[in-house]
């Protein structure tokens, strides 16, 4: 991304001269209070949205969900909204399925008929992401950490090379968190995916990620990671260790 400015009412800037670059295979957080335009990121990456002003190349073509050739490119895209897009009424096998769908023909995926590799593939995910035993319930009968894992598993039957995962694990506890996040660090080692994830606890941020993009008021007002032991700032190289450390004891909790 290169100076870009992202609005929804071509009025306020909800993103300021945002320029940030995330390298293939890498695991890169977005951190930032509420409103602060972390989920406007993702979906610029994305194409649902287009910036107002400067350029963004997801994968080396300008996203926009209404051009063809970018919409080709989509299938690459594993997308976990924050409300997680999952099917109510429908059976954890079959939201999961919905990730292959772009593989399969029209008219089978309208009767979804999915063939019989994808249902295998599908239950191979669900045993990875530990449903195996819950496949055919309904959705809005899962956990909220379940449901979370229906979406990466969803996400991941896609196939995709990048992810794309906005506040998956906020509100749940320590440990599940953990759990989850480590799933998609296991994907990311199997399938080198560059995954991008937005978090609201720099802690966890910083633990799970190469870099940390922290958004304020529509600003990145710093790009950091751990090298060794130290918390390094990429983005201006002159923020001390100890101020960062106090920015990040101040991240407000939502
Ligand atoms: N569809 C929309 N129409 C108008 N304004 C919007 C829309 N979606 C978001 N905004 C505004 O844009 C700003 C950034 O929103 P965004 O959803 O990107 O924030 P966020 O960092 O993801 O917040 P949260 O942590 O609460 O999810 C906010 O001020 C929000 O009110
Ligand atoms: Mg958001």
């Amino acid at each position: 991304m290169n100076d870009v400015w992202a609005s929804y009412d071509s009025k306020n800037f909800v993103l300021k001269e945002i320029t940030l670059s995330i390298e293939r295979g890498i695991n890169y957080a977005i951190v930032g209070q509420s409103g602060s335009g972390k989920s406007t990121l993702l979906k610029l990456i994305n194409g649902i949205m287009t910036p107002s002003k400067g350029v963004i190349k997801t994968d080396y073509q300008t996203p926009n969900m209404a051009d063809r050739k970018f919409k080709l490119m989509m299938s690459k895209i594993g997308y976990i909204p924050q409300n997680l897009g999952l099917i109510k009424n429908v059976s954890v096998l079959e939201n999961i399925l919905i990730g292959a769908l772009p593989r399969i023909s029209k008219t089978k995926s309208l009767f979804k008929m999915f063939p019989e590799k994808e249902i295998q593939e599908a239950e191979k995910i669900l045993k990875l992401v530990g449903l195996e035993d819950k496949s055919e319930r309904k959705a809005y009968m899962l956990s909220g950490g379940e449901k979370r894992r229906v979406a990466i598993a969803r996400a991941l039957m896609q196939k995709p090379e990048i992810l794309l995962a906005d506040e998956i694990v906020s509100e749940l506890d320590r440990v599940t968190a953990k759990e989850i996040l480590d799933l998609i660090s296991e994907a990311q080692h199997r399938i080198s995916l560059t995954a991008v994830i937005v978090h609201h606890d720099m802690r966890l941020a910083l633990e799970y990620a190469d870099r940390v993009a922290v958004i304020k008021e529509g600003l990145k007002i710093l790009e950091i990671g751990v090298e060794g032991d130290e918390i390094v700032d990429f983005q201006t190289g002159n923020i001390s260790q100890q101020e960062i450390m106090e920015l990040y004891q101040n991240e407000p909790k939502k």
